[in-house]
């Protein structure tokens, strides 16, 4: 295992750390996580180097930490860093926010949490936070040592992860990244920005969720012309630790084989190991992939709200991941929730508001028929 430096905390953690989102639940159906299996991977992990454990406090409906608190036990606490976040949902006051903290703690079965975040947070929910006293309760929960590091998770866009950054004394902040979302939510600007003020960064949905994990053939024919061969997945890892901005790459594995491969590549791969032949390969692969994006609908929300409320940035981008990554619409949750909430391209009147206002000049209303069609509605 490689270990890379955090930023201005100046600690060591491991290149690889863990993500306890993604367990699996039990072969009878009646557990949301097979607790014996996920113990042993969180256990494997450990024992193969991984010094970084991320949680949250709503993951697996609320069982996730109970269960990484489980699988510290028997000295593996002294042996690693927990993260694990503070939902705005479940906070209003100090006292709440002292309620949930102490809730956390038992769960996890520690005296301390060494990084604790604000959960998934954008400037609307940045300043929530700060309107009920959040940054104060962070800075006195430090002094207590109750939390070492003041830190948050973010997925909305670049300009909101500018403030939020600057707007506060972070210790760490966590970011979606990867090869294929250089431009998308904080991206390559953010995670400069951070290295910048010296911030650690680390990164979540490092597979895009296991997306990049299975490459589709247009793009697994660069893999194979290009003379080192490697798996999808390492070369996306590889991608990710290139970076010197980033202090671990978390992944949520759900099988003893994908932890293996996992502590095998970070045994290998650190910042500045891309050569120049490497880079323009993994360029080569990402316009590979947007080859097959369907709409140029970048998500800027122009068309927004829609008369009829039909969600078009929404389908949008559900049409080009599913030409993207693969899936399958009959199955797909958000698809279900736009029928449920009647904001499907079905309420679409033509009445062109949208095309009046798309700085891209897309045909919405065509598109919006034909990504409703293929999706089988
Ligand atoms: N704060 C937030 O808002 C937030 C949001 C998202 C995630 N997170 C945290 O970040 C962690 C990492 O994100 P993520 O779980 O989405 O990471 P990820 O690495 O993008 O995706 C994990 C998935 O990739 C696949 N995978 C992992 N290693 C593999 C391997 N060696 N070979 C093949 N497939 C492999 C597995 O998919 P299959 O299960 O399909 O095999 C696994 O479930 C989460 O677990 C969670 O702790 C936080």
């Amino acid at each position: 295992m490689k270990y890379r430096t955090f930023g201005k905390l100046g600690i060591q953690g491991s290149a690889f750390g863990l993500g306890c989102m993604r367990f699996n639940g039990a072969a009878s159906g009646d557990s949301i996580i097979d607790e014996q299996k996920a113990i042993s991977l969180i256990r494997r992990a450990i024992d193969g180097g991984v010094t970084y454990l991320d949680t949250a406090y709503v993951y697996l409906d609320k069982t996730s930490e109970v269960v990484l608190g489980k699988a510290l036990l028997d000295g593996y606490r002294d042996k690693v860093t927990i993260a694990t976040k503070m939902p705005m949902e479940a906070v209003h006051d100090r006292a709440s926010m002292e309620e949930l903290l102490a809730t956390e703690l038992k769960k996890l079965q520690t005296d301390h949490i060494d990084f604790y975040l604000m959960h998934g947070i954008d400037k609307a929910k940045w300043e929530y936070f700060k309107s009920i006293g959040a940054p104060q309760f962070f800075d006195d929960m430090k002094k207590e040592g109750k939390i070492r590091y003041k830190c948050f998770s973010f997925h909305g866009p670049y300009d909101e992860f500018e403030y939020i950054i600057n707007d506060y004394d972070w210790d760490m902040v966590q970011i979606q990244y990867n090869f294929m979302d250089v431009n998308n939510q904080a991206g390559t600007k953010g995670l400069e920005l951070a290295g910048k003020l010296g911030i650690p960064v680390v990164i979540m949905e490092g597979l895009l969720g296991g997306r990049l994990a299975n490459a589709p053939d247009n793009v697994q024919a660069l893999y194979d012309a290009f003379p080192v061969k490697r798996t999808p997945v390492e070369w996306a890892f590889r991608w990710l630790c290139n970076r010197p901005e980033i202090a671990t790459v978390l992944s949520g594995c759900n099988e003893v084989e994908q932890i293996d491969e996992n502590l095998r590549i970070f045994d290998t791969i650190e910042a500045g190991i891309m050569s120049q032949e490497e880079l323009e390969l993994m360029d080569n692969v990402r316009a590979a992939y947007l080859s097959r994006t369907k709409i140029g609908c970048t998500g800027c929300r122009y068309c927004m709200p829609c008369p009829n409320g039909v969600d078009i940035p929404g389908i949008f981008s559900v049409w080009n991941n599913l030409s993207l990554y693969g899936g399958d619409p009959e199955n797909n949750g958000q698809i279900r929730r736009m029928i449920e909430n009647n904001n499907g391209a079905d309420q679409c009147i033509g009445c062109g508001a949208c095309e009046a206002a798309c700085p891209q000049h897309l045909p919405i209303i065509e598109s919006l028929q034909t990504a409703w069609k293929e999706f089988g509605c």
